[in-house]
């Protein structure tokens, strides 16, 4: 993942527009509420390798 986005300068801001369409995808196609956090915190446990990196 780090090497995907290594150099392409993203922003905290644009990270978590990607979090919330991922999170607006989830309540359309109504996925329960413990799956979505799980995903949630997936995604947003490779903030470190993503953001300005
Ligand atoms: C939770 C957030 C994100 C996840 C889980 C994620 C995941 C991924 C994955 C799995 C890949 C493919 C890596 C590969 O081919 O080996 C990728 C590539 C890419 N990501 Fe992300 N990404 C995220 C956020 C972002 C953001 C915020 C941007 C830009 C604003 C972005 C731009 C890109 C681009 C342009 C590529 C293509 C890189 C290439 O093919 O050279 N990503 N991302």
């Amino acid at each position: 993942m780090l090497a995907a986005h290594k150099g392409m300068n993203i922003s905290p801001d644009e990270f978590m527009a990607v979090l919330d369409d991922a999170l607006a995808a989830l309540q359309k196609n109504n996925i329960d509420q413990r799956e979505q956090e799980e995903v949630l915190y997936t995604l947003y446990s490779m903030r470190s390798d993503i953001v300005q990196v």
